[in-house]
């Protein structure tokens, strides 16, 4: 059974008090949050502030995903905002074994997101030293994205190699998961399920979530 973590990009920001409330009384274990700096990424979304306010109304694991250049100068702020995962791409860390260690200094599990281009033999040095590696399954930067199928084989080269090194590292999915394809990633060896559009557009977003959660 994957961890559901639903990505609050897709969420009424006008209400998102709304959207903590559903995800507590859900079947979710983590809640996603997807930090964006107009750089690294072409697009802005929310910051630390918006995050410290949520954290305050939620019950479940704060799982933030930056996707921001030079991620290491905000670890602590993040921590400090309440984030409990903190992920950073590879493609934005000249340092990366550093900045994991950073991470985990700071009393957070360490996360490395790779875009889809990015082959996971760049992150094979490191891979020990990450509590998760998030494959984006889209280009990141939008919700609401076309799953890239091409991914699935990336997600069980990752699964064969974390098993061959005997390593703890959970598998993470970012991008375009839905009810059709899900059960698929769960077989390729993802732990946790990122949702945005497919919870947070459906009539019954903790139905979703239920059956998510009940893939095996
Ligand atoms: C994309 C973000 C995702 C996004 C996923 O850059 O990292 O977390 O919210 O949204 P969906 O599930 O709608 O593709
Ligand atoms: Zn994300």
């Amino acid at each position: 059974m994957p961890i559901v973590a639903p990505s609050f990009l897709a969420a009424d920001f006008l209400h998102l008090d709304k959207a903590c409330e559903m995800v507590n009384q859900s079947e979710a274990e983590w809640f996603h949050l997807d930090v964006m700096d107009g750089r690294f990424v072409p697009n802005i979304s929310f910051g630390i502030p918006v995050i410290s306010a949520i954290r305050k109304t939620t019950t479940k694991v704060c799982d933030v995903h930056l996707m921001i250049e030079e991620p290491e100068k905000y670890a602590e702020a993040f921590k400090a905002a309440g984030a409990d995962v903190l992920t950073v791409h590879a493609e934005a860390c000249k340092h990366l074994h550093r900045n994991l260690q950073q991470i985990k200094d700071l009393g957070m599990k360490a996360g490395i997101a790779l875009n889809p281009q990015t082959p996971i033999s760049m992150i094979d040095e490191v891979l020990a030293g990450a509590d998760l590696v998030c494959i984006m399954t889209v280009n990141p930067g939008f919700g609401g994205q076309k799953f890239i199928h091409s991914m699935l084989k990336k997600v069980e080269s990752l699964k064969e190699s974390i098993i061959k090194k005997g390593t703890n590292t959970l598998i993470e999915i970012d991008g375009g998961v839905t009810l059709d394809n899900a059960a698929d990633l769960v077989r390729a060896g993802a732990d946790v399920l990122v949702a945005g559009n497919t919870v947070f557009a459906a009539n019954d977003p903790m139905a979703v979530i239920a059956a998510l959660k009940a893939i095996r």
